[in-house]
């Protein structure tokens, strides 16, 4: 179990659809939230609009490798941190370029990796880590070959920290939604989506991560969406 009243949490990805949602609803829960995007206007605008509850806003671009220290050395300590920061790419791995394979894995994978190294002295005992994987991580996906790639890493690193960590009572929990309606796909930063079926509603997704974090879950596995 995670107490989130009265609590502080750093919000990866706050300038996001999910991230944005999870940070309301920790901040409604009575949260204390430092948030972190790329984005200095959007993350200005989320913080007018949590008022109080906001301790500190950390705009950062998760591709330059010095930005994750930064962001821990700025945020002081935590009671959990919510890693919501993710681009996605579509086409065939014969079109993925350089670029495209860097920013995926650099913003999916290696900027939470060290995230977490440098968070890790400041998580306080019984801190809750969520880290959004994806489904794809259980189902990796044709025409999005990189992508699942970075998220299946995501959620490996995840397994293993989480047996590395549970000793000073720090809960990972890797979650992999399934598609969600955040326009996410509408903002690929290579290629464009397949027709895709309706996909989950955000609001939905964010209530189901914090749910898990209040009742001590483990795993949020894409079933879990259903
Ligand atoms: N939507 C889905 O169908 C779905 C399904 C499964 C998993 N997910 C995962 O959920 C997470 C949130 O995605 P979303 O759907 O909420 O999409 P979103 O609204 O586009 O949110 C993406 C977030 O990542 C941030 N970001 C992207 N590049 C960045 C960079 N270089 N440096 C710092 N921040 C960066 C964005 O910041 P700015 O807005 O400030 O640029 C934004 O806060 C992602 O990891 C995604 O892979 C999404």
């Amino acid at each position: 179990m995670t107490t989130i009243s009265g609590n502080h949490f750093l919000v990866i990805g706050a300038t996001g659809v999910l991230g944005g949602a999870v940070a309301r609803q920790l901040v409604t829960a009575g949260a204390r939230v430092t948030l972190s995007g790329r984005s200095a206007e959007k993350l200005v605008n989320l913080a007018e609009e949590l008022g109080d509850a906001v301790v500190k806003t950390i705009p950062a671009d998760l591709t330059h490798p010095g930005a994750p220290a930064e962001i821990a050395d700025a945020c002081g300590d935590l009671d959990g941190l919510v890693y919501a920061a993710g681009v996605v790419a579509f086409g065939p791995v014969s079109e993925l370029d350089d670029e495209t394979l860097d920013e995926l894995l650099l913003v999916n994978l290696m900027a939470y990796i060290r995230l977490i190294r440098a968070v890790l002295p400041q998580l306080q005992r019984d801190s809750v880590v969520i880290q959004v994987s994806a489904v794809v991580a259980e189902s990796p996906t044709a025409g999005m070959a990189a992508y699942s790639a970075s998220k299946a890493a995501l959620s490996a690193f995840g397994k293993a920290l989480t047996l590395e960590t549970r000793r000073q009572g720090i809960r990972v929990i890797d979650v992999r939604p399934p598609h969600t309606e955040t326009g996410l796909v509408d903002r690929a930063i290579a290629g464009s989506a397949p027709r895709l079926p309706q996909g989950k509603d955000p609001e939905a997704v964010a209530e189901r991560i914090v749910a898990a974090m209040v009742d001590g879950e483990k795993d949020l596995p894409a079933s879990a969406f259903s």
